[in-house]
């Protein structure tokens, strides 16, 4: 069985969480409002490479503004595309530019709260989405 259930009731607004599946680091974010005004801002979608993330696509019911089946929580495959380091999770708050994306420490490749790279960064492709599934409103289904 290659699908993993993850229990979502600790994750508080703001916060990140990382989980194991297919030996995959998946991070699973759950978004605050301001996380999700910052994902629509058009002076910050100007800044990325792939805003509607037309050379890596994600599953059907991610393909969307927030690339997630649910607005309030990110799924994301943890791997960043340019050599594989695992990027950093950008806590909302925790620095001025600090919304929620993540930065990979081996080259600075920046990445939104919905996985999408910016422009000059050195990775070329947005994160990749997994398929998931929600089970409950606080369980979902990777995989
Ligand atoms: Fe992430 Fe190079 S591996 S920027």
């Amino acid at each position: 069985d290659n699908t993993l259930e993850v229990d979502l009731s600790t994750l508080t607004p703001g916060q990140n969480m990382t989980v194991q599946w297919r030996d995959w680091p998946i991070f699973i974010q759950r978004r605050t409002s301001q996380m999700l005004a910052a994902l629509q801002g058009p002076a910050h979608i100007a800044t990325l490479r792939d805003a509607d993330s037309k050379i890596l696509q994600q599953p059907k019911d991610a393909t969307n503004w927030h690339r997630s089946v649910r607005p309030e929580y990110g799924v994301l495959v943890g791997i960043c595309t340019h050599l594989g380091c695992v990027p950093t999770f950008e806590k909302p708050g925790s620095a001025p530019e600090a919304k929620g994306g993540y930065f990979c420490p081996c080259h600075g490749s920046h990445f939104d709260a919905a996985g999408r790279v910016v422009q000059r960064a050195p990775a070329p492709y947005n994160l990749p989405v997994p398929p998931v599934t929600f089970l409950s409103d606080t369980k979902i289904r990777i995989g």
